[in-house]
């Protein structure tokens, strides 16, 4: 028997503007996104945003429904999207934030499973590091590659 370990690494960031003009883009969006979930169930408004390699940013936001399992989280509803339209580019990062009651949320708030496997197949496919860039009120933390938060994970029928 062996006992293994692995580790990941972040970045921590206590302020906005020690982040890259492109990073501070898409954080800047998410937050402006969360104003626009529909997310009357739960009240908890998510907004991501994407930057895709030519530069642009698509943001989504989560929408819930009545069946609840009919909806979807902001990441999804954004990655779609963008995918859906621009077929041929590569993600290069996303930022995902959340509020309640119009207020930021003072914690990171973290893709959900269904989610990371998503963001995984299009980094995959792009075979190029997905960031990854959660926002708290106080904090921003920085994941350099999709592969951190989704260890283990299933990618393709093995052989
Ligand atoms: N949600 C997201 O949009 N993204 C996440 O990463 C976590 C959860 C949404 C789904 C649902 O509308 C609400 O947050 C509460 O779970």
């Amino acid at each position: 028997m062996k006992s293994k370990n692995i580790s990941i690494q972040y970045r921590e960031y206590g302020r906005a503007d020690e982040l890259s003009a492109d990073q501070k883009r898409i954080v800047d969006a998410a937050i402006e996104e969360t104003k626009k979930s529909y997310a009357p169930y739960s009240k908890f408004h998510v907004g991501a945003a994407i930057l895709l390699e030519d530069g642009s940013v698509i943001s989504g936001n989560n929408q819930e429904n009545a069946a609840f399992p009919s909806g979807l989280c902001a990441e999804r509803v954004a990655i779609f999207y963008a995918m859906a339209k621009n077929p041929d580019l590569k993600i290069k990062s996303i930022a995902i934030a959340a509020s309640v009651n119009g207020v930021i949320c003072q914690d990171p708030v973290y893709p959900c499973g269904a989610c990371r496997q998503v963001m995984l197949e299009y980094r995959t496919k792009g075979r190029e590091k997905m960031e990854i860039i959660t926002v708290g009120r106080d904090r921003i933390e920085v994941f350099e590659d999709i592969d951190s938060l989704l260890p283990f994970s299933f990618s393709d029928i093995p052989e």
